[in-house]
């Protein structure tokens, strides 16, 4: 059975007392997880090793992080590497994300040496991909989407993709209130994994959980998650109030 996943991004919000709290409104609330429905948490770097011991009495629920450096080490100043998360317990990586391929101008070469580094450091990566609102209004999602999947990941053999969670973010969906309907999410994760079938195998396709992000939220968690390709998802905005993000989490508990 594959894994449901809901991960949430706090990207550049929360001090660390701020952070502190959030964790511990959600350990209050946490419904009972298990091995197969998870519950990851990627706040910024400097609440890492805080989240990681509050962490540590919560069952199923993993530390992540927003972003790691594409080379081991060196001089890179104000760079993180993957053997820093790894030595601080993280065990997700975001890689990937639009807002980084977009600010940071993170292009995929980019982009697959950071998957490489996540995972010689034994990391999982949740690989972002999603087009803009121009492909969406020209119809060519599939191919956009299609072509970052190829050259974020189809370098490694089938024996890495266990460790790899791909997370399909539509950017007009990011922090607009405007969230794909089921149609369209269920449509784009069918393809992405048919997609991974046609380059793999239908068994490591199967295995490979698939998040939705873009203004997921407690009232639309339930009908996204119950979409036969939809095993999650990737949170923003709402995964920063303890109260929306365990009703999405409890949406993905609940769901088969
Ligand atoms: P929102 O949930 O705020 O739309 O953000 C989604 C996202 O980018 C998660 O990585």
């Amino acid at each position: 059975m594959r894994k449901k996943i809901v991960a949430a991004n706090w990207k550049m919000n929360l001090t660390l007392h701020e952070g502190a709290d959030l964790v511990n409104e959600l350990f209050k609330g946490m419904p009972t997880l298990t091995e197969s429905k998870i519950v990851v948490i990627a706040p910024p770097y400097v609440n890492l090793h805080q989240t990681s011991s509050q962490l540590a009495g919560m069952m199923n629920v993993h530390l992540g992080a927003q972003n790691c450096h594409h080379e081991a080490a060196g001089a890179y100043t104000g760079e993180i590497s993957a053997a820093m998360l790894q030595s601080a317990e993280v065990a997700y990586v975001i890689v990937g994300h639009s807002e980084r391929r977009e600010y940071c101008k993170e292009d995929d070469a980019t982009i697959a040496k950071k998957v490489n580094q996540a995972l010689a450091h034994g990391l999982n990566v949740i690989f972002c991909c999603g087009e803009p609102l121009e492909i969406r209004d020209a119809d060519t999602q599939n191919q956009y989407v299609e072509s970052q999947i190829k050259a974020g990941l189809f370098h490694l053999g089938e024996e890495r993709l266990d460790n790899i969670v791909i997370a399909y973010e539509p950017i007009w969906a990011i922090g607009t209130g405007r969230t794909a309907s089921t149609t369209q999410a269920q449509d784009m994760h069918k393809h992405i994994r048919s997609v991974i079938a046609a380059q793999y195998d239908a068994h490591v396709a199967d295995a490979m959980p698939i998040l939705y992000g873009g203004s997921c939220k407690p009232s639309n968690a339930a009908e996204l998650f119950a979409c036969a390709d939809v095993d999650g998802g990737l949170i923003g905005g709402a995964s920063l109030k303890a109260g929306e993000f365990l009703g999405i989490i409890e949406a993905m508990v609940a769901a088969n």
